[in-house]
């Protein structure tokens, strides 16, 4: 154990409340994501519902999953919806350019995404096409969606065996504009989005149009955005950041070592960065933070795993994962003002993925266990909070070696989550809590032997949450002991 660590609540004034879409995910059409992983078709053997695996409806309910994303990504800009309404057997088939030029044939479209969503009790984020469909495309598919009268739209969607509609109000208006979407200038995508925006149009409630946002530190994207989009177009801006070592060569997913270790926490906690300096940006133009920073792709991307199609971007996850997802979701919460969502990239058997799927068994990955123990912030007021923290060194490197954010939930019960990235050594921290009020602590924990440690298909249970005993309370004062990368959650009343 190194030097004490400390931290206290900031209690002069309440902190905004943490959107729950925050906790979002991100399905796209891509390697075994959606095919094998949500959908395996009704016909299957696997137990599912319209064709959606039910073990995977009841591990996302368990995270209180608040949104999802779908269908892209970069699969977004060359989807065209009408390909996956009607028939089944009558739609056509694409050929997936981005991953892996599979052929698509459309059998998971808008009413399978839609209608699983309902059940997941999770609000759908539809990424619109711009890249390359039209204006009328996409404001037809919000009339297919969310038009409650008579229209061409809404007549086809009742056709189609849907008469009331689903009320989407997520919807972003084509993705990564400056790549894979269409590669734009930040001005000419500026003047799309206007369009684009302009004949969305909903008879239910309001639309929340997301415009595509800056790749990682374009801090210029944001800015031409800003100035250029009318403030009644646009509800939110979002944000693509990937904790990545370097894109040629990213090291691998397991067999990785400590320098590739500290280099991809180095590129995570650069979210910090980013989302502040994000943040400044819109705070010129929109002082009053209306609109949202979504930060609608995170996590960390690797090298594809040895023997599998480099297209399908599929990857394992381990106790670094773990320490990336619990460090990034504290940075979010502490700065729940301006970040109102955000989407993990992507839910499953794709880069930092909650779940895995093989034939008809799952895995839990230590990323899902992370999400779990931090629903209790999801729609809680946050409790600002000031950290100093020792560093975590490697050679002439150094990183903050405790990240920590605190909620209080509509009950009143206050929750901390501390993660300690460090890889070798314990940390030690106190809390001043600024209350003398609680009166009993309890936690959970995720941690294992290695870093590299993940749970797979014969031991899947290697990973998980155990009871934490090493937090004790002390007249208002909390004193932590922090095992290396572990990801801690307590509960105070
Ligand atoms: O998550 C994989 C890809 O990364 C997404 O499709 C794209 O938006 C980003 O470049």
């Amino acid at each position: 154990t190194s030097a004490q660590n400390k931290a206290s609540f900031i209690t002069d004034s309440t902190g905004p409340v943490i959107n729950r879409d925050i906790y979002g995910h991100f399905a796209e059409h891509l390697g075994n994501c959606i095919y094998g992983g949500f959908f395996v078709g009704d016909t299957s053997h696997i137990p599912n519902s319209s064709g959606v695996r039910k073990d995977v409806i009841a591990a996302l309910k368990n995270l209180n999953i608040p949104n999802l994303r779908w269908p892209g990504g970069c699969f977004a800009d060359t989807y065209h919806w009408k390909d996956g309404i009607g028939p089944k057997a009558k739609r056509p088939t694409i050929v997936n350019t981005w991953w892996g030029n599979v052929t698509e044939d459309n059998s998971f479209g808008t009413h399978d995404f839609l209608n699983m969503c309902e059940a997941l009790g999770a609000e759908p984020y539809l990424s619109g096409n711009v890249g390359s469909g039209t204006v009328q495309e996409l404001s037809d598919w919000v009339q297919y969606t969310n038009f409650k009268g008579k229209s061409p739209m809404s007549d086809l969607r009742a056709e189609n065996g849907r008469a009331t509609p689903w009320q989407v109000k997520y919807w972003g208006i084509g993705n990564e504009a400056w790549g894979c979407g269409g590669n734009m200038r930040a001005e000419y995508y500026a003047d799309e989005f206007r369009k684009y925006a302009t004949f969305m149009s909903s008879s239910g409630g309001r639309l929340f149009r997301i415009a595509s946002g800056a790749n990682s530190s374009d801090y210029n994207w944001t800015d031409v955005l800003m100035r250029n989009i009318p403030k009644n177009l646009i509800e939110g801006i979002a944000l693509h950041h990937y904790a990545v070592i370097r894109w040629e060569g990213k090291g691998p997913a397991v067999k990785f070592n400590e320098e590739q270790y500290f280099a991809t926490m180095r590129s995570a906690l650069f979210m910090d960065t980013l989302v502040t300096r994000h943040s400044a940006i819109m705070d010129k133009y929109d002082p009053q933070k209306k609109i949202a920073l979504v930060v609608d792709e995170w996590g960390g991307w690797y090298d594809v795993e040895e023997g599998t199609n480099p297209g399908f971007l599929f990857q394992q996850n381990t106790m670094r994962d773990a320490v990336l997802a619990g460090s990034t979701l504290n940075i979010f919460n502490n700065h729940a003002d301006r970040v109102r969502m955000a989407n993990l990239a992507q839910a499953i058997n794709v880069l930092q993925s909650v779940i895995f799927t093989k034939g008809d068994t799952m895995v839990l990955t230590p990323t899902y266990h992370v999400m779990e123990m931090y629903k209790v912030h999801q729609d809680a007021t946050l409790i600002p909070m000031r950290i100093n923290t020792n560093d975590y060194t490697y050679g002439n490197e150094k990183l903050p070696a405790v990240s920590v954010s605190a909620s209080k939930d509509k009950s009143g019960v206050t929750h901390i989550t501390l993660v300690n990235i460090d890889a070798n050594k314990a940390q030690d921290i106190t809390v001043d809590t600024k209350n003398t009020g609680y009166k009993n602590v309890s936690g959970r924990i995720l941690t294992s032997a290695k870093l590299q440690d993940y749970n797979s298909f014969s031991r899947p249970d290697r990973i998980k949450p155990a009871a934490f005993t090493g937090a004790a309370l002390k007249n208002g004062a909390l004193a932590v002991k922090l095992p290396p990368f572990s990801v801690v959650m307590l509960t105070l009343q």
